[in-house]
């Protein structure tokens, strides 16, 4: 059976991987699988950061068991409560009805609600320290980040902040758990669509924890998905993504997303991404929304600034796979985009207007003209398709 591995002489990580889920959520896709994690800290008592997904109980157990190496369990801290973390929470009570489970007060209340447990659990709050011996742990309450009642607990003495979901990614751990026996670049597009999908809406919260970690010296981050955090210049690069996302800044670049069912609407796109190329710009991706997964055409518009929609007119609607791209955008809160639009019907038109009324709601930047196509592409659409891709090339290159 799998051991626990150590980090330092008193903290093991004793999380597990997902290879067999489809998708986190119900959602996401995990083509690299996720990990979760949990960590023991022994100390002259014992605590636990978070516990595992519930189908992974019995590994998780196991380790625990290794790590406690007959000692009691003492805490169970609970950072964040979605079942992918507390779901072995009620069978940890039932192997050890003595540890104490330590969140805040809406912690409390869905520990009571999820797992029916009212007794053992310590109600702390924002900046309540606890003492395990050698170790001073802090609490501190980050509400939103993406559930109201996240927390991120400091370990004042070894600098260590395990922050819950925050900072995590998707992609299983193969072997290495720090970032020192990996690749970090292999998780950072992961961390990107992890944040984008999951924690996207959530940019203001997001921003209010930060400021709150920029007051502490953070020599490790433990996360619930992902490596472990060691290396200084990683811990400054990913404390960066987050911040950089959650203030919805986007680099140079375009993402046009597309629907198209006979390819006309297509050979619209195509011509916006032609121009932007001769204008110079070189990050142009375009997504065909019936093929591509919408997790990672939201990465991609948290990653640029510059978004085109295009979409046919279907049952005097937008194609439904573009509305439904629109609603996860709307759904995010996504600000600060240079947007462009174009769209396509055969006998009557639906989806330029319906577009219009999207780039009001959401109150980006509408740049160039809308392009309208009926049935076919002909040489005024063409030219029209040039302009907007133009437009948007030169409003990019505004801000250089
Ligand atoms: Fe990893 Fe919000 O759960």
């Amino acid at each position: 059976m799998l051991k626990p591995i150590p980090i330092k002489d008193d903290l093991f990580y004793i999380g597990v991987n997902d290879r067999t889920k489809h998708l986190f959520e119900n959602l996401w896709p995990l083509p690299k699988g996720v990990s979760y994690n949990s960590y023991l800290l022994s100390d002259g008592k014992t605590a636990l950061f978070d516990t595992v997904d519930i189908c992974y109980s019995d590994i998780f157990f196991h380790k625990l068991e290794i790590a406690l190496s007959g000692r009691p369990l003492d805490y169970v801290i609970i950072n964040h409560m979605e079942p992918d973390h507390s779901g072995s929470l009620g069978l940890l009570r039932n192997r050890y009805p003595n540890v104490k489970i330590v969140g805040n007060k809406r912690t409390a209340d869905m520990v009571q609600g999820f797992y029916g447990i009212t007794d053992g659990v310590m109600v702390i709050d924002d900046g309540d320290e606890l003492s395990l011996g050698k170790h001073n742990l802090v609490f501190n309450l980050t509400p939103m980040v993406h559930w109201p009642e996240t927390m991120m607990t400091y370990d004042t003495i070894d600098k260590i902040i395990f922050s819950g979901d925050a900072f995590g990614t998707f992609g299983t751990l193969d072997g290495g758990i720090t970032d020192t026996q990996l690749h970090p670049e292999r998780y950072y597009d992961e961390m990107i669509r992890y944040y984008s999908n999951v924690v996207g809406k959530f940019g203001s919260p997001v921003q209010k924890a930060l400021e709150k970690l920029s007051a502490l010296d953070i020599k490790m981050i433990c996360s619930t998905h992902g490596p472990v955090w060691t290396i200084d210049e990683q811990i400054k690069k990913v404390i960066s993504i987050y911040d950089k996302l959650s203030r919805y800044e986007g680099d140079e670049g375009v993402v046009i997303a597309y629907g198209s069912m006979y390819g006309n609407t297509e050979q619209m796109a195509e011509t916006v991404a032609y121009e932007l190329a001769q204008q110079g710009i070189k990050e142009i991706i375009l997504h065909n929304v019936s093929k591509r997964s919408h997790s990672y055409i939201i990465r991609d518009i948290f990653k640029y600034k510059g978004l085109i929609v295009g979409s046919p007119t279907y049952n005097n609607k937008l194609f439904p796979e573009v509305e439904y791209l629109l609603s996860k955008i709307e759904g995010r809160d996504m600000k600060h985009r240079y947007f462009g639009y174009f769209g396509s019907f055969t006998w009557a038109g639906a989806a330029v207007k319906r577009l219009a009324q999207f780039a009001l709601d959401t109150k980006f930047e509408v740049i160039g003209e809308p392009v309208e196509m009926r049935q076919a592409m002909r040489h005024d659409t063409y030219d029209a398709c040039i302009s907007l891709g133009k437009a948007m090339a030169e409003r990019l290159k505004q801000d250089r």
